[in-house]
C-alpha cells in the first residue's frame, strides 16, 4: 500500500471526531478550570510527592479508575528555580512500576526518569535535581516501557514551571490570576461515562484519540479571566492528537514562549498547532469582555499544517496546504472544529501588565557550527513491510515492539547512539509514514528546517520536541552527561508509538 492509499484510508477511519456528534453523556462542560496547586521544590526536606491509584468523576456519578501525584488525576504545578537544586521524595503508591520522568529538564541522565529508572510499588525516588535552564513550562510523566501510554493516560503526569530569579519576566505571572496551565488532553469514555483506553487497530496504528476534551482534569471547563492580558501555558498531555488551536472569533494572540523558554519577541497569530507533548506560551487580550471558545479543528493523522508550527512561520495563518499532502484534502486546516474550553470574562480589578513589551529577554545560546551529522528514520514498521505490517501488528495488538528508529525496535540493553559532552550535532530526522513529533531528553535544541523548509528561528525558539512530517533538521548540543545505564531517549512522542518500539537510546560522555 502506497503512502497515498494509507492517507485516504486513516482519513475515512478517523473521519468527524466522535467528539463533534456525541453529547449523550452526563458530562458537564462549563465546569470551572481547576487550578492545579503549585508545590515549591527547592533543597529543603519535606518536598514529597506520592503517586496514587485515584479515582475521579470525570463525569458525574461515573468514578474512573486513574492515577495521579498527590490527587487523584494528574499532579501538583512543580515550581522549580533556577540556580536552585529541587530535592524531591516519590513515593510510589500505585500497583506497578512507574518512573517520574521530567520531560524538557537539562539534568544528567541519572536523575532523568527514564525507563531504567522504574520503581517499583511502594518505592521511593529522591533525585536532587540541579536547575540551570532559562524560564520555562516542562513537565513531567512517567516512563515505565510498555506502558507509559497507558500511565499517562490514567493521570500520571504533571506540570513544571522553571523560574529564573535573575531575569525580569515582562508579561503577566501572578498563578491563578493571569498566567494560567492548561493541560489539554483527549480522552474517551464508555456508555456509562467511565474512563476507557480501548485502543482498536487504528489507535495502534496512529496512537489514541479520545472522544472527549480534558483541560486540567475537567471536561471542556470554563475560566473565568480579567478583562486584560492573560498567558496561558498551553501543554499537550494527549497520548498522540494534535491540535490546530484558535479562538472561535479568530481574534489574534501572541505566543510568547516555546517548549525551551521565553521567543525573542511575541509573535501574533490566529492560529498555532501544538503535537503532543508540546508546550506553547501565549498571551490573550481579554479587554473587550466577549466571552470566547478555546477550539481545535482535528488534524487527524497527518498531525495537521495549520497555525502555529506551520502556518504560523509562513505568515501566522491557520490553513493553507502543506507540500507533503499533495493534491490531498487538507483535512488539518479544513476539518470539523471541536471545543476545547471557554473563557469568560470577570470583573476582577486588573493586576499586571497590560501592554506587551517588544522584545522579550530570551535566552538562545549559540551552539555554533555542528562537529557531527546523524540520521534518525522513524519506522511505521520493522520488518514485515511497510504499512502491511503495521496493519498487522495493529490487527494481532498486544502492544509488540513492531516499530521502531533506523531499522530497530527499542531495546533497554542497546545503546543506540554515543554523543560526545559539549558537541554540536546535526541530526536529520524523517519518517516512513504519518507525522511523528520527535522529542530528545536531555536539552532543548535548534530547529533549523521543516520538512524541507527553513524555518523562522525568532518565531519557534529553543524546543525539545518537533513535528516531523518529511526532512526535518535540528541544531542540539548536549551538556548533561548519561552514562549506559542511565541513558537519555530520543524517541516519538505519539505514547502509543513509543510503546511500540519508536525509541532509542543514547549515553553522553
Ligand atoms: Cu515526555 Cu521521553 O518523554
Ligand atoms: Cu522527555
Ligand atoms: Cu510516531
Amino acid at each position: 500500500m502506497k503512502r497515498r492509499q494509507f492517507l485516504t484510508l486513516s482519513a475515512a477511519a478517523l473521519a468527524t471526531p466522535a467528539l463533534l456528534s456525541r453529547r449523550s453523556l452526563a458530562a458537564e462542560p462549563g465546569t470551572p478550570l481547576p487550578l492545579p496547586q503549585v508545590m515549591d521544590v527547592d533543597a529543603g526536606n519535606g518536598n514529597s510527592l506520592n503517586a496514587i491509584l485515584g479515582q475521579r468523576e470525570f463525569i458525574a456519578g461515573a468514578p474512573s479508575n486513574t492515577l495521579g501525584y498527590d490527587q487523584d488525576y494528574l499532579g501538583p504545578v512543580l515550581r522549580f528555580k533556577r540556580g536552585a537544586t529541587a530535592r524531591l521524595a516519590i513515593t510510589n503508591r500505585t500497583d506497578g512500576p512507574i518512573t517520574t520522568h521530567w520531560h524538557g529538564l537539562h539534568i544528567p541522565g541519572h536523575l532523568d526518569g527514564g525507563p531504567q529508572l522504574a520503581f517499583d510499588t511502594q518505592e521511593t525516588w529522591t533525585p536532587e535535581l540541579p536547575i540551570d535552564q532559562p524560564a520555562t513550562t516542562l513537565w513531567y510523566h512517567s516512563h515505565v516501557h510498555g506502558k507509559t501510554a497507558e500511565q499517562v493516560y490514567r493521570g500520571l503526569a504533571g506540570l513544571i514551571l522553571v523560574e529564573d530569579p535573575d531575569i525580569a519576566d515582562p508579561l503577566p505571572r501572578d498563578y491563578g490570576q493571569n498566567d494560567f496551565p492548561l493541560i489539554i488532553q483527549d480522552r474517551s469514555f464508555d456508555s456509562s461515562g467511565r474512563m476507557t483506553y480501548d485502543l482498536g487497530m487504528m489507535g495502534r496504528m496512529a496512537g489514541f484519540q479520545g472522544s472527549e476534551m480534558l483541560v486540567n482534569g475537567a471536561i471542556r471547563p470554563r475560566l473565568s479571566v480579567p478583562a486584560g492580558l492573560v498567558r496561558l501555558r498551553l501543554l499537550n498531555a494527549s497520548n498522540a492528537r494534535a491540535y490546530a488551536l484558535r479562538f472561535d472569533d479568530n481574534r489574534s494572540f501572541y505566543q510568547v514562549g516555546s517548549d525551551g523558554g521565553l521567543l525573542p519577541a511575541p509573535v501574533a497569530m490566529t492560529g498555532l498547532h501544538l503535537s503532543s507533548s508540546e508546550r506553547a506560551e501565549i498571551v490573550v487580550d481579554f479587554s473587550d469582555g466577549a466571552p470566547v471558545r478555546l477550539v481545535s479543528t482535528d488534524t487527524g493523522m497527518m498531525g495537521g499544517t495549520g497555525g502555529g508550527m506551520m502556518g504560523g512561520m509562513m505568515g501566522g495563518s491557520t490553513g493553507g496546504s502543506s507540500s507533503m499532502m499533495g493534491g490531498m484534502t487538507n483535512r488539518g486546516a479544513s476539518g470539523p472544529e471541536f471545543e476545547i474550553m471557554s473563557f469568560a470574562v470577570s470583573d476582577a480589578p486588573l493586576k499586571g501588565p497590560q501592554s506587551l513589551p517588544a522584545t522579550l529577554p530570551a535566552q538562545i545560546p549559540d551552539l555554533g557550527q555542528p562537529v557531527r551529522t546523524r540520521d534518525f528514520t522513524l519506522n511505521m514498521s520493522m520488518g514485515m513491510g511497510g504499512m502491511m505490517g503495521s496493519m498487522i501488528s495493529g490487527l494481532i495488538g498486544g502492544g509488540g515492539q513492531s516499530m521502531g528508529i533506523n531499522g530497530q525496535s527499542y531495546d533497554m540493553g542497546r545503546i543506540d547512539q554515543k554523543v560526545a559532552l559539549g558537541e554540536t550535532e546535526l541530526w536529520r530526522i524523517n519518517t516512513d509514514m504519518m507525522m511523528h513529533p520527535f522529542h530528545v531528553h536531555g536539552t532543548s535544541f535548534q530547529v533549523l528546517s521543516l520538512q524541507g523548509k527553513k524555518v523562522d528561528q525568532a518565531r519557534i525558539g529553543m524546543k525539545d520536541v518537533v513535528h516531523v512530517m518529511g526532512p526535518s533538521e535540528i541544531l542540539v548540543r548536549f551538556d548533561r552527561p548519561a552514562a549506559a545505564e542511565t541513558p537519555f531517549m530520543f524517541h516519538c512522542h505519539i505514547l502509543e508509538h513509543e510503546d511500540s518500539g519508536m525509541m532509542g537510546q543514547f549515553t553522553v560522555t
